[in-house]
């Protein structure tokens, strides 16, 4: 009997690749689209008929109305997130309730872990990490301590559980002198959509997809942030909480490894990182403005300048490693149209060592650039490959080469119909 396959479309950079915006283009292909990492720390943006989204907690495959859309057990969930995103699309005219399942095993963000997420960046004091502020970290070290609360302890007992935790954080802050809080408004909404939750199908996802897998249906798992931002492999401790890798998508979900099928690694042209951490290619010049600029490079959930530079093959080629990446989604090439030239970061260098694999810590490690020739043309309007001008084309064929990895899509422009198949 021939079985599904899971495919991951895996950020493998900082973050804000384009995720959102290829999983809605991939979905019609697939069954089902399953979040397998993260919470509303995620920002997904997808633009089609003039209209924009942002997803935080609910998977890109949300637009296509025959898609089941899973939220797994990897991610955590703050319930009044959740509403106010849920109904917006409901606003918007999307039926989810049938549509959209959680998993009982994914972790709750309390109120208190928000807090404790300001608390703990406040303390941190230079060497704050940068957090988007959503409670992430604190949900994922409750759910490591095992006290953290589930989906599931919604249907049983749920109050005295809640009350119980939120007690614990609450000693945590007047231990950590960190007392100038309220959460009363936010506790309110937050039992409101503790409340509104209820009416989605909160499940033993992992039965699901293993069920809808053996029918021979096909998933598509939703990376969230970026291999650099991984928990293991990342940046650390300049990272999320979460495993963002592929390896996360078989412990997010609950699948075999031997249900991988295609890993796509989503990149953009250029790079970019929001929030603190080393960033070896980071630009402080004119040039970092102007691919801020024209990339519209802010923060989809905080509104934060991000941090930009040129494209890094020596972070590519690690994250390409760890997630057995077979195929490349290259995104934002317009962003550099109007450059004479483009530098791609090829090596590290530092005191007079230069590596070209990735270091255990990149701090202090400096850029080492070869230098392409920009194409100087409008990308935005191309629709097929063959009129890509011939120094785009190198530039990726270029890309492929060091990359030894085939770039498959390439996208033009935010809106859905600028992805160009190759
Ligand atoms: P995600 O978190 O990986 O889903 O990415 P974000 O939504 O945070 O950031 C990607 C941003 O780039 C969004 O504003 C998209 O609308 C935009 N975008 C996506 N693809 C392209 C592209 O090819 N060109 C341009 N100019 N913008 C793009
Ligand atoms: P998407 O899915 C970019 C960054 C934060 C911070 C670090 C830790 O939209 O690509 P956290 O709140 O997770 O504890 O913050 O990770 N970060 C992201 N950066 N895109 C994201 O998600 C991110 N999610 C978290 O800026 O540096
Ligand atoms: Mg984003």
């Amino acid at each position: 009997m021939k079985t599904g396959k899971v495919d991951a479309l895996l950020g493998i950079v900082f973050g804000d690749e384009g995720k959102g915006k290829i999983v809605d283009f991939f979905t019609p292909k697939y069954d089902v689209v399953a979040r397998f990492a993260g919470g509303p720390n995620a920002g997904h943006t997808i633009i089609f008929d003039g209209k924009k989204f942002v997803l935080r907690s609910i998977p890109s495959g949300i637009f296509d109305e025959g898609k089941v859309n899973i939220i797994g057990n990897g991610c955590v969930i703050a319930p009044d997130l959740f509403m106010a995103e849920a109904r917006e699309l409901e606003a918007a005219g999307y039926d989810l309730t049938n549509r959209l399942h959680i998993s009982k095993r994914a972790h709750l963000i309390l109120p208190t872990h928000r807090v404790l997420d300001r608390a703990y960046e406040a303390a941190k004091g230079k060497g704050k990490v940068g957090t988007t502020g959503k409670g992430i970290g604190p949900t994922y070290s409750d759910k490591a301590a095992r006290i953290g609360l589930r989906v599931g302890d919604i249907l049983e007992g749920f109050e005295e559980k809640y009350q119980a935790l939120k007690a614990r954080h609450e000693q945590i802050l007047r231990d950590l002198h960190y007392t100038d809080y309220d959460i009363s408004d936010d506790e309110r909404n937050w039992m409101a959509g503790v409340e509104y939750m209820r009416r989605f199908q909160l499940s033993d996802t992992e039965l699901e997809i293993n069920q809808l897998l053996r029918e021979g249906k096909n998933v598509l798992a939703e990376g969230a942030q970026g291999s650099l931002l991984d928990i293991d492999h990342g940046t650390y401790p300049f990272v999320s909480s979460s495993s963002t890798t592929c390896g996360g998508v078989c412990t997010g979900l609950g699948v075999a490894p031997g249900t991988i099928g295609e890993v796509f690694g989503i990149f953009k042209a250029y790079s970019t990182r929001v929030g603190s951490g080393p960033f070896p290619v980071e630009l402080f010049d004119e040039t970092g403005d102007t691919i801020r600029r024209i990339g519209n490079e802010y923060g989809a959930v905080t509104g934060r300048n991000r941090r930009c530079g040129w494209i890094d093959l020596v972070a590519l080629k690690y994250a390409i490693m760890i997630n057995g990446v077979t195929q490349l989604v290259m995104m934002k090439g317009d962003v550099l149209d109007d450059f004479a030239t483009i530098k791609v970061c090829t090596a590290y260098r530092k005191n007079g060592e230069t590596t070209t694999t990735m270091p255990y810590d990149t701090a202090g490690w400096e850029a080492v650039y070869e230098e392409l020739p920009g194409w100087q043309t409008d990308l935005t309007a191309i629709r097929d490959e063959k009129d890509f001008p011939p120094a785009f084309k190198a530039y990726i064929s270029y890309l492929e080469e060091q990359l030894a990895t085939p770039i498959r899509i390439v996208s033009v422009g935010p809106d859905r119909e600028a992805t160009i198949i190759r």
